[in-house]
């Protein structure tokens, strides 16, 4: 049939292939067909038919053998409503129950004899809710004989399973296959969606025990985050815009292309010879940036010298190659992890390059030149607000219980010898904190809910991640729907009044989306600008003790994570904690971080799982949270964006500066810095992930990717 139609097409050919899912990967990994850019179809929720374990690494040996930004389209049913179901499946008319029986026929035929009695079996169809899957048998009217096994009247054989995936398990499912969705496009009631995935240039894990399996990050760690790096600095950066400073109080784009390799050539340094890579002026120019008063912008912490020029493009990206071949020679040698010191300069530069790739980002989103990130596809943006529009719920209360809070970790800075997680000095030491209860809005407020109270206010002034003027740089991406997103004409989707979305856009790294197709998503905002809105709507933002206390609460509500990458002892019903400390039955004790007094490695009592949360690049911008309003949003899952906490910046007790890196956070000790925990899209996972790290930003800075919730007293 698709031969026929595609007869008369000039562009497009059609041929079948017969074989297996097994036949059709080997066939996609000759040469040939490797190298070409492919799209894989898969439109008949046939997923579906699979055990739900056996679906993701079905698709990730799909994955496997695409190439970056190859893309799949693949059906999925996410009905779970009993009714629906079963009568989708057992019709009145009782068409599918006499297909299934026709597969007796086949049998027969496959079989050469009359081996089913067709008059003498039934079909039977039932929903099993708790799996969410609807499943088929076939059973003998009366006891039968079938190639020499006996089966009782009534015993059911199973068919056909059809396994349903809610909106979430099936953004799980992307997750665990390592593909990224782009866009669904899903029926009005949202329950059969065909989703638009694609291979990404890089994917960060979710689970502790994959994103932080040792303190020191691995080499393929590393090699992840280049590719991130070199994505946003080497293809969204057009190469005139170098030179630019897209926020005018940071530095110029280049800096920060020569600041990262020295930095971390400045820590491996320290922890060896103490020489500097080749060209050594490097570390004059390179060694830190600039951050200064948004008031007063002549206040600035101490910096490095800004030269006349910055040394040629070429220079700097020969710089960092030889700093990149120095750490992978010390992971070669073994001294990564085998030194102390140099596992925490590691460390340290690791989470130095991932910090600067935020808030590179950030800084690019002002400029209207940034290029969309390479092997991505332009999300449909109408399609994906049309869908949260479907699944939205009301924004509810929760009561969060008093508790008693772990806040940071030990690491003293000079103990070499112990094998634990590193943490900033602002981390340091554990510390603990009693909160009393309180109640918190499930989710963040959205750019609806900040539009409304702009107009109903009489406000003008719009956060800096909105814009008035629409602009592109998506050329080459093509959905066919570009248009329409960009300008803004496409009409049926959130019936808000039209005064206030209209002339109004969000800045993406795709250029701006209009607004009004963005109002599910969490709002972006300086603290000062989000306090407001927060008070207009009847409540504050959170202190840091009470938002930990929301990630506490929302931890402990998990099911407990059983690992099936660790050891178990069989027949034992205990849990394996503390490398081989028995606690039974389990504790699950509100803690954010480690206790302090036991240095354990299991990464879940430093790391929270971010399964379904949007950091670590999963999206390339926040997406809606309007579907969470039933659902307490726990950390880094602000729907991509960090959370503002009323709490300013200063120095606690026990608080000593780092001696690598003094500056880090008592440069900020000036009473005008808050404290933002989570993450963002743009966050690693190493960062987004641990209980007891800690970002801030000054209230009024306008381009940090932060949000808030509301939350107000007993
Ligand atoms: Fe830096």
């Amino acid at each position: 049939m698709l031969i026929k139609h595609a007869e008369g097409y000039k562009h497009v050919k059609c041929f079948g292939l017969y074989g297996t899912y097994d036949d059709a990967l080997e066939w996609l990994k000759t040469p040939e067909i490797e190298a070409k850019p492919k799209t894989i179809l898969w439109l008949g929720s046939s997923l579906g038919n699979f055990k739900r374990h056996e679906v993701p690494p079905f698709l990730a040996g799909f994955g496997a053998v695409l190439q970056t930004g190859d893309t799949m389209l693949i059906g999925i049913d996410s009905c779970k409503d009993p009714e629906r179901v079963y009568h989708a499946y057992n019709d009145r008319g009782g068409v599918t129950h006499k297909f299934i029986l026709n597969g007796l026929k086949h049998a027969n035929a496959l079989m050469g004899e009359e081996a089913f009695d067709i008059q003498d079996w039934e079909a039977i169809g039932e929903y099993d809710e708790q799996a969410g899957r609807h499943h088929a048998f076939v059973a003998p009217r009366k006891d039968t004989v079938v190639d020499g096994v006996h089966i009782k009247q009534g015993e059911r054989v199973r068919v056909e399973e059809s396994y349903k995936y809610s909106r979430e398990e099936a953004k799980e499912l992307w997750e665990l296959a390592k593909l990224a969705e782009n866009v669904v496009w899903a029926n009005s009631k949202g329950d059969y969606g065909l989703h638009f995935v694609s291979k990404p240039a890089m994917f960060f894990p979710t689970k502790p025990e994959e994103y932080a399996a040792n303190p020191v990050p691995s080499l393929t760690e590393w090699r992840e985050l280049w590719t991130a790096w070199d994505a946003v600095t080497k293809d969204m950066i057009p190469e005139e815009e170098l030179l630019s400073k897209p926020i005018k109080l940071r530095n110029e784009c280049i800096f920060y292309l020569g600041h990262i390799p020295t930095f971390l050539d400045i820590h491996i340094a320290r922890a060896t010879d103490g020489k500097p890579s080749d060209p050594a002026y490097f570390w004059k120019i390179f060694e830190r940036g600039v951050d200064p008063d948004v008031e007063d912008p002549t206040q600035c912490h101490a910096h490095s010298e800004v030269p006349e020029s910055w040394p040629p493009l070429e220079t700097i990206l020969k710089f960092q190659e030889t700093v990149r071949q120095k750490v992978e020679a010390l992971y070669t040698s073994g001294e990564a992890e085998s030194n102390g010191r140099m596992s925490r300069a590691l460390w340290i530069g690791f989470e130095h390059e991932a910090m600067h790739l935020e808030t590179l980002l950030y800084m690019l989103i002002q400029s209207d030149k940034v290029l969309p990130p390479p092997g991505t596809k332009l999300p449909d943006f109408s399609a994906f607000a049309a869908q949260s529009e479907t699944l939205a719920t009301a924004n509810e209360w929760f009561t969060i219980p008093e508790a008693d809070i772990d806040i940071g970790l030990e690491d003293p800075e000079n103990d070499f010898e112990t094998k634990r997680y590193f943490g900033w000095d602002n981390e340091r030491p554990h510390r603990s904190a009693h909160v009393k209860s309180f109640r918190a809005k499930a989710r963040p407020i959205t750019n609806g809910e900040y539009a409304t109270y702009l107009s109903k206010t009489g406000k003008t002034a719009i956060p800096a991640s909105w814009c008035e003027q629409p602009y592109s740089n998506a050329k080459d991406l093509t959905t066919g729907k570009r248009d329409s997103v960009v300008n803004g004409h496409h009409e049926g989707v959130n019936a808000s009044p039209q005064s206030i979305t209209e002339g109004k856009f969000v800045r993406t790294v795709y250029g701006t989306v209009p607004l009004k197709f963005v109002m599910g998503w969490p709002v972006v905002a300086s603290y000062d600008e989000l306090a407001g809105c927060a008070h207009w709507m009847g409540g504050r933002i959170p202190t840091m003790e009470e938002a930990r206390s929301i990630y506490s609460y929302v931890d402990s509500m998990k099911p407990e994570f059983e690992s099936s990458l660790g050891n178990r002892i069989p027949a034992v019903n205990g849990h394996l904690i503390n490398e081989g400390v028995f606690e039974t039955p389990p504790s699950r004790a509100l803690s954010n971080g480690d206790s302090g007094a036991v240095s354990s490695l299991n990464p879940r009592n430093l790391f929270v799982d971010l399964e379904g949360t949007n950091v670590g690049f999963k999206h390339w911008h926040p997406v809606s949270v309007v579907e969470k309003g039933n659902k307490l949003c726990g950390q880094s899952d602000l729907g991509g964006v960090w959370e503002w906490t009323s709490t300013v910046l200063e120095k606690h007790d026990g608080f000593e500066p780092m001696e690598l890196y003094p500056g880090y956070t008592a440069d900020f000790f000036d009473g005008k810095h808050n404290v933002t925990l989570g993450g963002s899209w743009a966050t690693h996972p190493r960062i987004a992930g641990r209980k007891t790290f800690v970002n801030w930003y000054q209230r009024n800075y306008p381009y940090v990717w932060a949000g808030a919730r509301i939350v107000s007293d007993v």
